[in-house]
């Protein structure tokens, strides 16, 4: 079916009646408020946290114009807390140690968990412990390499505890990322975990994490420690591999943890470190500006940049837009499908539903094991009333039709979210029409690492909802729309998204490289957050996220540079020269067609293909592999100055020959050569 793209859906009465904002216009009450007087609004949210000092001085300062000096951002300044202890103390506190903070739910449906915050707070005050024996002190980095699991959480909220900085790699990256990513953040402690299930599919995190130990050693980091969760011995594995056919491969053992490498003096298993050590640990009081966490994410240069966020500001604002976006009430249960190494994982698996002392589903797998209606099974199974997950989910599912969604009671669900990248009108209408039956809020919130938490996002309980548009803005947020000039688009029209000023959640520098913070963000319109997207404003002021506009592709909601493709590429020796660019993927949103200018003496073929396309896996992960690669013998097309127009490969790639003007190519003939041998759809 396809969705009329001007339709309106406001939100059902259930979720109306209890609304935290319940109609736009206490919406733009509090908008307004937000803008006209921050310190008034944030300061009395703030009233609800615990802050061991109050803020000494200005409540928020900030430059966001390069020519003014050195671009700073700050909230709170002076005020002390302990972003664990708000999210675990203070609730216990209260009374509500017993509360479930979480249910885990594994790969296998057989493998099921319940943490109440008790426990939680347990084991987060003895990994403490444990880190700060190993020396782990106030700033030190933690490298984090693990799967779905309660101890991830416990590991992340145990590093901010001690006020050291956590740096989380999902572990879908291979070991030369986290190698690149613990180098760059000079972490000297690790901690992972033995191996996971995903789906029928067996990761052995820890000889991923050692290949990149062993990376780290070459390049002078002295990894101290490597703390292990044991992990594999303790879930059901898939039948397949019951059978001894784990990833259709016969020869491998049903035991799998016992071929575990080992590096003694290095290498602890969390178990046995865990086993004695003290379950108090005081919450060091932090600066609010202190460092709370670094999260890498794509640059444009291809090198990774560590987003970096501070704890009082970030605290704020991912409680409040939890609490807003999902119209969040106490006893609601929530389920957000996200991996914690994303930074929707930071923000709503962990920081923003803990900090509202909320119950949630901590989910291991995937969503098509051990069938397509394992999301459904678990929103059934745990009552669940506000779920979160991403378009390239909801398309991947929607292919399996509604009968794997209907053979569940779901009417529990008020709530539905989505984010990651634009959610096309099909998809929404399916999430809202069969999941949803038609009787939910869906918000589609856009946001990125950099801004910590939603940015632009419907309310569930106020806004009319279009799908396809993330609505309006979240309190705070001071959105405008720049032409090429950079000059402000008021009313109706389309341009670069950007915003005026910071809210509490926005980040603060790149880790080590302040002035790559400065160039990427400020530079291109100084006085504004540059956020790579672009938009459009309609009559009614819905903005409407288009997608990147900078040389960013977004793979199944996740961001990767062309740069990054295209080096990982040419250190293949066949090589010359690579051009990556997105293609639209009907699952994906976008995926990888990479072009070839391959090396004197050496023949494009299959073999060769596939060792490309492992080149990629191996120096990004398997997210990153490219479903299309074109081998030129003509060369790339480029400006005479040598620079790649990746403008006219896109359009080869999905076989348009509106090229648009080629005048300034150094060899305009390249193009019909490129175009002749494109890939054709279902050819890859
Ligand atoms: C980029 C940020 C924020 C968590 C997930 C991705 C795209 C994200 C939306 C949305 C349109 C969206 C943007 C953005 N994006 N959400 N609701 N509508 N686009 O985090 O990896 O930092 O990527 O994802 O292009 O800039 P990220």
């Amino acid at each position: 079916m396809s969705a009329d793209s001007k339709a309106v859906y406001s939100p059902p009465n259930k979720v109306v009646s209890i609304s935290h904002c319940s109609s736009m216009e206490q919406y733009r009450r509090m908008y307004e408020k937000s803008i006209q007087d921050p310190e008034g609004f944030w300061g009395e949210i703030a009233k609800s946290f615990h802050f061991e000092q109050e803020t000494t001085g200005k409540f928020c300062d900030y430059n966001f114009d390069p020519s003014k000096g050195r671009i700073f951002i700050k909230w709170l300044e002076g005020a002390k807390t302990n972003i664990c202890y708000n999210c675990l103390d203070r609730h216990i506190e209260a009374g509500k140690g017993d509360q479930i903070a979480f249910y885990w739910e594994g790969n296998d449906p057989a493998d099921r968990r319940q943490l109440t915050y008790a426990d939680i707070l347990r084991d987060v005050c003895k990994m403490a412990n444990v880190l700060k024996g190993y020396g782990v002190a106030k700033g030190h980095r933690v490298a984090i390499y693990m799967p779905m699991i309660p101890e991830l959480v416990v590991a992340m909220l145990a590093v901010a505890r001690i006020g050291a900085v956590h740096s989380i790699v999902f572990g879908g990256y291979s070991s030369e990322s986290l190698a690149e990513r613990m180098i760059d953040a000079q972490a000297s402690i690790l901690i992972t975990s033995d191996a996971v299930w995903r789906g029928t599919k067996l990761v052995h995190l820890k000889d991923i994490a050692d290949g990149a130990l062993e990376i780290c050693k070459q390049k002078d980091l002295d990894v101290k420690k490597s703390i292990v969760v044991k992990h594999l011995c303790r879930v059901t594995a898939p039948q397949s591999a019951a059978n001894g056919v784990a990833n259709g491969n016969p020869s491998k053992k049903t035991h799998f943890d016992d071929k575990v490498g080992w590096k003694e003096g290095r290498d602890v298993w969390w178990e046995d470190v865990m086993k004695d050590a003290k379950s108090d640990c005081h919450a060091v009081w932090m600066d609010a500006e202190d460092p709370l966490f670094m999260l890498y994410t794509s640059g444009s240069t291809g090198k990774p940049k560590g987003v970096l966020h501070t704890v009082g500001g970030y605290m704020l604002y991912s409680a409040t837009t939890f609490k807003y976006s999902f119209d969040y009430h106490p006893g609601d249960i929530y389920f957000c499908t996200a991996d914690i190494g994303w930074i929707t994982g930071h923000s709503y698996v962990t920081y923003g539903p803990l900090l509202n002392g909320a119950t949630s589903v901590l989910f291991e797998g995937v969503p098509t094991y051990p069938h397509t209606g394992r999301f459904w099974e678990i929103v059934e199974m745990c009552k669940v009333n506000k779920f979160y997950t991403a378009p390239t989910a909801i398309r991947a599912l929607m292919k399996f039709g509604d009968e794997p969604v209907k053979k569940y009671n779901l009417s529990s669900l008020s709530v539905l979210g989505s984010v990651g990248e634009p959610i096309n009108p099909e998809a929404w209408m399916w999430y809202y029409r069969v999941v949803g039956n038609s009787d939910v809020s869906i918000v589609d919130t856009f946001w990125q690492t950099e801004t910590g938490g939603h940015v632009i996002t419907p309310l569930p309980g106020a806004t009319p909802a279009k799908p396809g548009s993330a609505c309006y803005p979240f309190f705070g947020v001071d959105v405008a729309l720049l032409d090429e000039e950079g000059k402000e688009i008021s009313g109706e029209g389309e341009g670069y998204l950007v915003f005026r000023r910071p809210w509490p959640g926005i980040m603060r520098t790149v880790y080590g490289n302040h002035e790559r913070f400065e160039t990427t963000y400020f530079k291109k319109f100084p006085g504004y957050y540059c956020t790579g997207d672009g938009a459009r404003r309609d009559a009614d002021g819905y903005i409407w996220v288009t997608g990147r506009i900078d040389d960013m592709l977004n793979v199944s909601g996740h961001l990767l540079s062309t740069a990054q493709v295209e080096s990982a590429l040419v250190e293949h020796e066949a090589v010359a020269e690579a051009a990556a660019v997105a293609r639209p993927h009907h699952v994906k949103g976008e995926c990888l067609y990479c072009f070839v200018y391959l090396a004197e003496g050496f023949e494009f073929n299959p073999k060769l293909a596939a060792e490309l396309k492992g080149k990629v896996r191996e120096k990004i992960g398997p997210f990153a592999t490219p479903d299309y690669l074109q081998a030129t013998s003509v060369g790339l097309p480029k400006t005479r100055s040598g620079k790649i127009m990746r403008r006219i490969l896109r359009k080869v790639a999905v076989g348009d020959k509106e090229f648009g003007d080629i005048s300034t190519l150094a060899d305009p003939s390249i193009v019909d050569v490129l175009f002749q041998s494109r890939i054709l759809d279902g050819k890859a």
